[in-house]
């Protein structure tokens, strides 16, 4: 059964919230079997196409993207990144969301916080569109990435940021690379679910791009767990294809259409 966003709610302080991205139809249809959330992230910026920064990801390659990821989506929740610079202000956030709802049939919208940017997401939110709300300092700038919030004072703020998330009607909010003590402060202190990534176990729900969990994006700060080295697999099957073709291995005539 699809997921809805009240059940997402009513996950707080009850089972953990799981999450991880997906770019292609293949990816998100196993996603889809175990995840509560699927998100097209503009991580694809550094992972798919290779730019220094995420900034660089345009609302049309989010939207094909999403396209091919809700083809293999059930049942998960589809949550699309809103780039940056489609929501500068409230008209062109309201057109860019609509426009990504309506290309991609997506389930909400991520859009980050810069501070300021609440009166949007309280827009879109009484619009009845989704929104989950983004914290976070990295992956701005060659995925580099720092701890937040390691003193009182940085983590009251954040604290506060994260308050006027929720109150403009966010269902959930990313919270990426806080430290230990605030990641537990907001998470105890919000009504909505926090879904961390690099900001410890004490939050609602953990998120990691699929690409670093699998060992094939080349990014692996100590808060991804490398589940499988893919590329290390990768690389084994691409040299025994060239040996094979080299020695005319392959194709055999068990690979022919009229083989046996
Ligand atoms: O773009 C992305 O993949 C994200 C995750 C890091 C949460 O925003």
């Amino acid at each position: 059964m699809k997921k809805k966003i009240f059940n997402f709610k009513n996950k707080k302080n009850k089972s953990k919230i799981l999450s991880l991205t997906a770019y292609s139809k293949n990816i998100a249809k196993i996603l889809d079997k175990y995840m509560d959330i699927v998100l097209v992230g503009d991580s694809m910026a550094n992972v798919l196409y290779g730019h220094e920064n995420t900034h660089k990801i345009k609302l049309e390659n989010i939207i094909q993207h999403t396209i091919s990821v809700k083809m293999g989506i059930k049942k998960s929740l589809l949550v699309v990144d809103m780039p940056k610079g489609t929501y500068d202000n409230l008209k062109s956030a309201e057109k860019n969301v609509k426009l990504v709802i309506k290309k991609t049939r997506c389930d909400a919208v991520k859009i980050e916080s810069n501070k300021k940017n609440y009166k949007i997401i309280e827009k879109l939110t009484k619009k009845k569109i989704a929104v989950m709300g983004h914290i976070e300092v990295t992956r701005k700038f060659k995925r580099k990435l720092k701890v937040e919030a390691k003193t009182k004072l940085e983590a009251s703020k954040l604290l506060k940021e994260a308050k006027l998330i929720q109150k403009a009607g966010a269902f959930s909010i990313v919270m990426e690379c806080l430290s230990p003590e605030s990641a537990k402060l907001i998470t105890k202190k919000l009504d909505i679910p926090t879904i961390g990534i690099g900001s410890s176990k004490y939050c609602d729900g953990q998120i990691l791009v699929t690409d670093d969990m699998l060992g094939t994006s080349g990014f692996y700060p100590k808060f991804v767990k490398k589940y499988v080295n893919l590329n290390r697999v990768i690389e084994k099957a691409v040299k025994e294809y060239s040996r094979d073709v080299k020695l005319s291995k392959f194709p055999s005539t068990k690979n022919f259409l009229n083989g046996n």
